[in-house]
């Protein structure tokens, strides 16, 4: 057997030895005792008993043992031209200030701070110094637009909002203050402060009483100590899109997570105290969480803030020059960051400029890795490219390779690779019913999902297990769809749900739709996601107007568009909408999408028997093809 079905056996086998043996790896201030056990809800939780405090291990750790000198964060920013370096001993200086600060504010453990920030150094204090002293943080996501800001304030409904004056994309300043307060007039809980990072490229008017400067915060208050916490209280609540247009509060515990943070640091990712691991995402999204700030600091590497874009701050050569410049070990972002450059230089005449020699291998999520993406970005960089697939409600990768253990990587394009210690996963029909190697079905996680994974939304434990648990008891569903091969090696196909990743972004296509349907225009809708060479995906809206509504389909769209980029944000890439008659249902009712979804992508469908008027398919293929959107002009149809 080898070595790694040999660790992944005794993981799945004899989970509470495994996972008991793993978290003896970490420092704790009180070593759990018991390892797994379930609640008063009956969910699972790990090392119940344990206390420690992930800040003291991602920071104060690291100076106790004496590398405090050693550069712990590099904040590098082609879009303001500033590279600025913190080592451990710094980060340990802004981070406890800061927690000291959000005390003095008033913000005591378990109390939520909301962060809404642009990629900068702060952003990452402020994570570290809620996770000091017990506060629960929430990132959102800068691109997110007020509305979306709003939703979140009124769940988590924090003390404290800390945010920046702006936010600076290509080709522009992003005002941010204006957003948050725009959030907090919508949102109806209202937070006691805001505190607001002055940026010099736009400053923000401030609120007396309310908004609270940043740097006049740190620089008057003491430092604060780490707080002893137990291992299952909160670190954070991370919202992400499910179905609807509430978006899921992902609860992550502090002992599990940090368990399972160091497992995926030593065998996934395989890199040592003093690696550069840089993680191109955003603080907003669960990759940012786990691998810019967590995971490299647990174990003492040097994370790197990349301020920037693939393409366009200032080429496509620009992840090559960071690389180079502070010689980049890990390499983790998602495919469409690697479609974007390869669009602009296919033939890697700016990647040819760089030495990229410290690079040891490139590892991409947050959407599937198509075929030639990753036969590209294979024979250009000449390194281990490994997709690895996992999700927000999973904090750390469910599906990848273990370099730790195996010398050669056996990579398959188009596999995310095989299941990781602490994942049963199988492939199941409607039914429940396990799946045979290479049919596709749900992919579902045999309980107890390992430490680290989302143990209950917040305040939410009804909407949890009615969206993970209920489907196929004795299972947590992941919403995707997939396959096994006969190695055991997953191929994650997409989602069997309304979600859709647009650029890596996780977003909900029935958030989108509820927003379209509510417009006066709109009699009927449906939002779906239809193939985008480059984002991966991007959203439709199929429109059917009211009676008496003029059907000038440009002036509509035009209206929808704005609808979602002010509701939502820029980032849905909400572009198009076509006018149709009436849409595809069944005759009990249930619209089509994916009918929707396969016509605009060109793709072979069957028409379901249970179709109510297949004719409406021949309009929705003509109103596509009138307005050249998607590949509908190549679909094929066979009835059923
Ligand atoms: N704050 C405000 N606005 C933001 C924003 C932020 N943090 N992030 C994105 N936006 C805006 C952009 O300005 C853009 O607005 P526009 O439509 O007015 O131009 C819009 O949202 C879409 O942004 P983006 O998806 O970034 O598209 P792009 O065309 O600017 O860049 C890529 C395309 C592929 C280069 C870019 O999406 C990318 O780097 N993707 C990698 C994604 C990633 O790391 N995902 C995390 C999972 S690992
Ligand atoms: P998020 O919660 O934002 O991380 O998005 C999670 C979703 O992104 C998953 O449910 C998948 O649909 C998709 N995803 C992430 N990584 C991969 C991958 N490597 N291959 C295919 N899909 C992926």
């Amino acid at each position: 057997m080898t070595p790694y079905r040999q660790l992944y056996r005794r993981s799945i086998e004899n989970p509470e030895a495994f996972w008991g043996e793993q978290a003896s790896l970490i420092k704790w201030f009180k070593s759990p005792e018991n390892i797994l056990s379930r609640d008063e809800k009956g969910l699972y939780r790990w090392y119940s008993d344990g206390v420690m405090n992930t800040c003291y291990l991602a920071v104060d750790k690291h100076v106790e043992e004496g590398r405090g000198d050693q550069v712990a964060l590099i904040y590098d920013s082609p879009v303001t031209k500033v590279v600025e370096k913190f080592t451990y001993n710094d980060l340990q200086k802004n981070v406890s200030t800061l927690a000291g600060g959000l005390q003095k504010l008033g913000v005591q453990k378990g109390d939520r701070v909301v962060i809404y920030m642009p990629l900068v150094p702060e952003a990452l204090f402020s994570m570290l110094a809620c996770a000091r002293i017990g506060a629960v943080h929430s990132v959102v996501f800068g691109g997110f637009a007020p509305h979306e800001l709003a939703v979140r304030i009124d769940d988590a409904q924090p003390k404290v909002i800390i945010s920046a004056s702006c936010g600076i994309e290509i080709d522009r300043v992003i005002a941010y203050k204006p957003m948050l307060d725009d959030a907090i007039s919508k949102s109806i809980f209202k937070p006691q402060h805001t505190v607001i990072l002055q940026r010099p490229m736009m400053t923000a008017d401030m609120w007396p009483g309310r908004d609270v400067d940043y740097n006049e915060l740190v620089q008057n208050s003491p430092s604060a100590d780490c707080v002893p916490l137990n291992a299952n209280d909160p670190l954070y609540i991370l919202y992400t899109s499910g179905t609807t247009g509430k978006p899921k509060g992902i609860l992550r515990d502090n002992g599990g997570h940090a368990v399972a943070l160091r497992f995926s640091m030593d065998h996934i990712y395989n890199v040592k105290a003093g690696d550069v691991f840089w993680a191109a995402s955003d603080v907003g999204w669960v990759v940012g969480h786990s691998y810019m700030v967590y995971g490299p600091l647990l174990q003492g590497c040097t994370t790197l803030l990349y301020e920037g874009k693939p393409v366009r701050t200032p080429d496509a050569g620009a992840f090559w020059r960071v690389v180079e410049q502070h010689k980049v070990n890990i390499l983790f972002t998602a495919p469409t960051a690697f479609r974007a450059i390869k669009k602009e230089d296919p033939e890697g005449e700016l990647l040819h400029k760089y030495d990229i020699s410290s690079l040891h291998r490139l590892y991409l999520a947050g959407e599937r890795c198509d075929v030639p993406t990753w036969y590209w970005a294979t024979e250009m960089l000449k390194v281990p490219v490994v997709d690895h697939w996992w999700q927000t409600e999973s904090g750390w990768p469910i599906v990848a390779q273990m370099p730790s253990i195996e010398e050669h990587l056996l990579l398959k394009p188009g596999s995310a690779g095989k299941p990781i210690p602490g994942y049963k996963i199988d492939v199941l029909n409607e039914e429940g019913e396990l799946l045979i190697p290479n049919q596709e079905g749900f992919v579902a996680i045999k309980l107890p999902l390992p430490p680290g994974c989302l143990p209950d939304l917040y305040n939410d434990t009804d909407r949890f297990i009615s969206s993970y648990l209920e489907k196929f008891p004795g299972y947590y569903l992941t919403g995707d769809g997939g396959y096994k091969d006969e190695e055991d090696y997953v191929y994650i196909m997409g989602r069997v749900d309304d979600v859709i990743n647009v650029a890596g972004h996780r977003l909900s296509t029935g958030e989108m739709e509820e927003m379209v349907a509510a417009h006066p225009f709109v009699a009927e809708c449906a939002v779906v996601g239809i193939a985008d060479e480059l984002k991966g995906h991007l959203p439709l809206a199929y429109v059917v107007v009211r009676d008496g509504v003029v059907p000038n389909e440009l002036l509509i769209e035009k209206e929808l568009v704005k609808l979602i980029r002010d509701n939502i944000g820029a980032v849905a890439c909400f572009k198009n909408c076509v006018l149709v008659k009436r849409l595809p249902k069944t005759r009990s009712g249930k619209i089509l999408r994916r009918l929707l979804r396969n016509i605009a992508d060109g793709e072979h469908y069957i028409v379901p028997s249970t179709i109510d008027d297949p004719l409406i398919l021949t309009e929705v293929h003509d109103a596509l093809k009138a307005r050249r959107i998607g590949q509908a002009f190549i679909g094929v149809v066979d009835d059923e």
